[in-house]
Order: structure tokens, then C-alpha cells, then sequence
């Protein structure tokens, strides 16, 4: 092994996740600059995934690693109880973009313990232990996260945390209660109030949901469903929390995708996208409610790294980008070109693909297998382009910052791999 061989000496010395370890080949990447990266072989790659769904307003943005790097010298570390002045910079810039009264934030290390953390408020505030969240869902890779997901990732570590109740999907495009997008009752809705019911709501503590959902489909259900959700919690004292940790920062045309639907939740969990994945943070954002339960209550949560000087600093600058260079407006106007390229290869490859949905700058390409998708991701690699794949699944989720000749011309070559 060459003293140069970093492929080689990171298998050597470290394990990667999510992967058996033997014959491995990761892509050794080097440097990065909006929405392109570099590997070592030189090859530059249109990142069509923003690495995975964090670097959204772009790889390497030159100002966010400009305040890492200022931070890191005026003061790198500072105890979770110590209030510092990024600390207090930054929870003033992030109320800017959530809604009034939903403007307290805990600070956490990712998008798993931003759900954990949430999941503890809701059990503290309520009293009650249960969690209702949905079958094609992913929260995240730490236990309690990982228990409350839907999706098979969970099965490894089952029987996990109790209490977690699950419930169908709002996945209209094959819908779980064999319904069709034209003659449909909305039984999706009525199952939650159901399952509820038969759980006893007095038992259930919150709903859990991703507005938009992430690597389980990229769907988001009928128009009626989040309202409804949100009127079905009211009816039962439950909180509703949103898991935007993927579709938060812009990547649906909005700060956050809930606001495409017109209903505001108890709590919003953070992550991935809030430093553009240049530094670990996560957040959970509590109604005035919640927050005044803590007056008087202790928050009984808390990681050594929570409220990170140097994470801040990388989320405050990050939102400066992203409002400074309009990304948010960016990923909306872009939600036309994203949607006719992907009717396009839809219309192009009847054969293979089932459908294909999206919102600002997310979207997928559902294949009616996973044969192609298999080979897909190395073949687009080959070609100069990464996107995430999954089951049979293309995503779409570029740097909100891509300029419109390399989204489409991106999407005509993954199109002429379908
Ligand atoms: C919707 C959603 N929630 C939570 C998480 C977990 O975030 P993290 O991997 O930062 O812990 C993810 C990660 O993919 C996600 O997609």
C-alpha cells in the first residue's frame, strides 16, 4: 500500500457505514465548488444529490468555510449550559425563517438526535409514551430514531423502543388501500384517526411525520392530509412534529416543505441541509407552548456537543447564502424545469418508468423495478453525474445553487440510462 493510496488507507483504518467492507470501492472525492465535485482520477461530477441531500446550497461554499474558519479561532468550544454570541446570532437568524411562534430551538448534532430529542420533549410535555409515525419513513440511524422509522432499515435492530405505533401511507401513487388518485375517499386519513382510536389517544404523545417524504418515495399525499392530520392531533391533545431534516433549507421551493400545505406543526426537526453539510447540526424547533412547559420543567436532554460554536457559526452563514443568493426562490422557479425533464423521461421510457413526481429541486424517477436502478448510479458516475438510488428509486436533489444548462443537461443524460 503507496503512501498515497487513500483509498486504500481509509479501508485500512476505517469503517464505512451502511456497506459490508470487502471490495469496497468508494469514490475518493477531493475537492468541490457549487455544484460539482471532484475525485481523484480528475473526473468533475454534477452532484444531482448534493452529496446525500446536505450540501444544498452548494458543496464547497467559500463564505460558510470562511465562518467555520473564523469561528474556530475567536472560540471553538463552548459547554452546552454557556451562552456565546454565535449561539445567540444564530437562534435570532433561524426564527427569521420559521414560523412566529414556532421559535425556540435545541440545538443537536444531526437529523437522528434532532428526532430523538423531539420524540423526549413530546413524552415529556404530554406525559405520554406512544409515537405514531408511518411505514415509509426514515428518521434517522441512531436507536430511538431508528424505532421510530418505518422502512426496513430498522429490521437489524428490532425489537427497538416500544411504543412506536405505525401507521399506512399517503403514497397515492400505489396507494396502500388499493385506491386511485381519481376515485379516492381519503382513506389514508381516516386510518391514522383509526389507528389513534384504537390505541387510546390518551396513550399517544405525537404523530411524527416527514412532510415530504425522503428516501422512501419522495410523495407527499393528497392536499387534505397534513391539514387533517394537524385537525386529528387538536382533537386529541397530540403533538405533530415534521421531520424536515431532508426537505428543509429551500430544497422544495420553501424554507420548509410543510408550508406548501398550509398547516404548522408543534415541532420541526433539522438537519442535513441547515450548514449545507459543511459541519455536523441538527435543530428542533418547539411552539411557544412547548418552550413555556420548560419554564418550569428541566429539559431532560443533551448531548456534550449541543449548540456548537463552530456548527453555529456554519448555519448562520449558511442561511445568509442561501438568502442572499435566493435559493429558496431559486429552487421554485427551477420546480418547472426539474418537472418537465422528468415528464419528459417519463413520456421517453414508458416501458421502465412507473412515474415521476416533484416539488422545487426534489424529485425521483419510480422505475417499476430496481434492475436498472442497480446499475444506474455507476453508469451516470461514469458519465460525470451522481445521483442517490434506492430500491427503485432515482432521486433528484441538486445544490439549490445549480444553474438551469447543467440541471437539464444532467437529467437528459440520467434519462438516456432509464
Ligand atoms: C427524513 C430524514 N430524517 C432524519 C434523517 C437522519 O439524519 P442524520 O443522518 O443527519 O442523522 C434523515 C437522513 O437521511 C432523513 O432523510
Amino acid at each position: 500500500m503507496s503512501e498515497g493510496d487513500v483509498v486504500a488507507r481509509n479501508l485500512r483504518h476505517t469503517l464505512f457505514t451502511w456497506t459490508a467492507q470487502e471490495g469496497l470501492d468508494p469514490i475518493e472525492i477531493v475537492s468541490a465548488e457549487r455544484a460539482h465535485f471532484t475525485d481523484a482520477k480528475g473526473r468533475r461530477v454534477l452532484d444531482l444529490a448534493s452529496l446525500v441531500f446536505n450540501a444544498s446550497a452548494a458543496i464547497h461554499h467559500p463564505r460558510i468555510a470562511d465562518a467555520i474558519a473564523r469561528q474556530a479561532q475567536l472560540l471553538p468550544a463552548a459547554a452546552p449550559a454557556m451562552a456565546t454570541a454565535i449561539r445567540g446570532r444564530y437562534g435570532e437568524a433561524l426564527a427569521s425563517v420559521t414560523p412566529r411562534g414556532l421559535d425556540r430551538f435545541l440545538f443537536t448534532l444531526g437529523g437522528a438526535d434532532a428526532n430523538e430529542h423531539a420524540i423526549k420533549i413530546a413524552r415529556l410535555v404530554t406525559g405520554r409514551p406512544k409515537i405514531v409515525t408511518r411505514m415509509r419513513s426514515y428518521h434517522g440511524a441512531t436507536l430511538g430514531a431508528l424505532s421510530a422509522t418505518g422502512d426496513p432499515r430498522r429490521l437489524p435492530f428490532e425489537p427497538a423502543l416500544p411504543g412506536i405505533v405505525r401507521v399506512l401511507d399517503p403514497y397515492c401513487h400505489r396507494c396502500p388501500f388499493g385506491w386511485t388518485p381519481d376515485i379516492c375517499a381519503r382513506p389514508c386519513i381516516d386510518h391514522v384517526e383509526q389507528a389513534i382510536r384504537d390505541e387510546g389517544p390518551e396513550t399517544i404523545g405525537a404523530v411524527l411525520v416527514e412532510p415530504v417524504v425522503g428516501t422512501n418515495g419522495a410523495f407527499w399525499g393528497p392536499p387534505e392530509y397534513l391539514p387533517r392530520l394537524r385537525e386529528i392531533c387538536d382533537r386529541h391533545g397530540i403533538l405533530l412534529i415534521f421531520d424536515e431534516v431532508l426537505t428543509g433549507f429551500g430544497r422544495t421551493g420553501r424554507w420548509f416543505a410543510f408550508e406548501r400545505f398550509g398547516v404548522v406543526p408543534d415541532m420541526i426537526t433539522m438537519g442535513k441541509a441547515i450548514t449545507s453539510g459543511h459541519a455536523p447540526l441538527g435543530a428542533v424547533a418547539v411552539s411557544e407552548p412547548i418552550a413555556r412547559h420548560f419554564a418550569k420543567n428541566p429539559l431532560a436532554t443533551g448531548l456534550t456537543h449541543t449548540a456548537h460554536p463552530v456548527s453555529l457559526a456554519a448555519g448562520l452563514a449558511t442561511l445568509d447564502v442561501i438568502r442572499e443568493e435566493g435559493l429558496v426562490e431559486r429552487a421554485d422557479r427551477l420546480d418547472e424545469v426539474l418537472a418537465r425533464k422528468l415528464a419528459e423521461i417519463a413520456a421517453r421510457h414508458p416501458e421502465s418508468v412507473s412515474d415521476v413526481r416533484s416539488l422545487g429541486l426534489y424529485g425521483v424517477i419510480e422505475f417499476k423495478s430496481d434492475s436498472i436502478v442497480k446499475t444506474l448510479g455507476r453508469s451516470a458516475l461514469d458519465r460525470g453525474i451522481h445521483v442517490a438510488t434506492r430500491w427503485n428509486y432515482v432521486f433528484v436533489a441538486p445544490p439549490l445553487c445549480i444553474e438551469e444548462a447543467d440541471l437539464v443537461g444532467g437529467l437528459e443524460i440520467v434519462g438516456g440510462l432509464a
